[in-house]
């Protein structure tokens, strides 16, 4: 039987155990916040020659941009869009300029068809090492206006579609160990915002989409996983996306242009970020934004009256 005097001993011993242990982690989180900083001003864009970038919706807009601009760095694109022809068209504007370009006409949503180009790609032009989830949709006006089959449609391609898209590529980069899956959220997915409500859970969920299996593959590689994990939250984007936009002070809060939105991307992955607004500043407002009660955040945003009115 334990003597009271071993138990009282036990007890000490543990209660410092558990001091050190909060001790260590104390240094561990400071630590982490410095390199943290740290990195956020001095890390450093590195190559994509040679990479294999995978960009979905590459027929317009934003997807397009990052296709032109990832090849002028030296990455063979592999386009994928529903829509055959702009995705061609994108297709021959990198080939034009000499760069290695692929085109695969995909309905992301059609989950069979993912697996089965995916499949395609890996035998015809090798390991995807950048995934770009960017297709996307936006309908724009008040929730009761929108159809059943407009809120499926939004959930089918700007959420489904990035899981039918991961069982497609993670296994080749979890076997590799190598791989940077990007997610286009939005502005939308860390406020919510008028007219956009199917929209805007749709853009919250890739959020912790990404977040979520990020930290997945943490836990299962015991911290040695080297995918990484970008997510974009862009304000409105020239690419007519937003149709009918309104905005108070439109020098201040203007749209960005794409080929801004597409650079800003591309530098954030080639960095390693994990999250990125853009313009990058309202990454900062929101945080700050966060630590106030909502009522005066809304004050702000009625003052700012920025966002899409209904489009019917
Ligand atoms: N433009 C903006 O203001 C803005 C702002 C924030 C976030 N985003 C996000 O960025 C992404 C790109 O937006 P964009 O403005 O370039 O859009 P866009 O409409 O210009 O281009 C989208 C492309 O995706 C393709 N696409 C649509 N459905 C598809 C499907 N089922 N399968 C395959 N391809 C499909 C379209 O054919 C098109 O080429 C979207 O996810 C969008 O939500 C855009």
């Amino acid at each position: 039987m334990a003597q009271p005097t071993e138990n009282i001993f036990g007890t000490v011993f543990n209660i410092f155990c558990l001091i050190f242990e909060i001790l260590l982690i104390v240094v561990k989180f400071l630590v982490a916040v410095s390199q943290a900083i740290y990195e956020t001003f001095t890390a450093e864009e590195r190559s994509v020659e040679g990479d294999i970038v995978l960009i979905t919706g590459a027929g317009h807009g934003i997807g397009k941009e990052l296709a032109l601009q990832y090849s002028a760095l030296g990455a063979t694109i592999v386009c994928w869009d529903i829509n055959e022809q702009l995705n061609l068209d994108t297709v021959n504007l990198i080939k034009s300029k000499g760069k290695k370009a692929f085109g695969y006409t995909v309905d992301v949503t059609n989950r069979e068809k993912v697996l089965e180009t995916g499949a395609k790609v890996l035998r015809e032009v090798g390991d995807v090492t950048i995934l770009l989830n960017n297709a996307g949709v936006m309908p724009q006006h008040e929730f009761l206006k929108h159809t059943e089959n407009e809120i499926r449609k939004i959930f089918e391609i700007n959420v489904l579609a990035h899981f039918w898209m991961f069982q497609a590529f993670l296994p080749k980069m979890i076997e590799n160990n190598k791989g940077h899956i990007v997610g286009l959220s939005s502005m939308a997915g860390l406020m919510g915002l008028r007219n956009l409500v199917p929209y805007c859970g749709s853009k919250y969920a890739v959020r912790g989409i990404q977040e979520a299996l990020s930290e997945e593959l943490r836990a299962s590689s015991n911290g040695n996983s080297k995918i990484k994990f970008t997510t974009v939250f862009p304000y409105m984007v020239d690419t007519g996306l937003c149709k009918t936009v309104k905005i108070r002070f439109d020098n201040f809060m203007k749209l960005v242009n794409v080929s801004e939105a597409a650079a800003a991307i591309i530098s954030a992955q080639r960095k390693g970020l994990e999250e990125i607004t853009i313009p990058r500043y309202l990454f900062h407002v929101m945080r700050v934004g966060r630590l106030f009660p909502n009522v005066s955040m809304k004050v702000v945003k009625d003052f700012m009256e920025a966002f899409v009115e209904s489009d019917q």
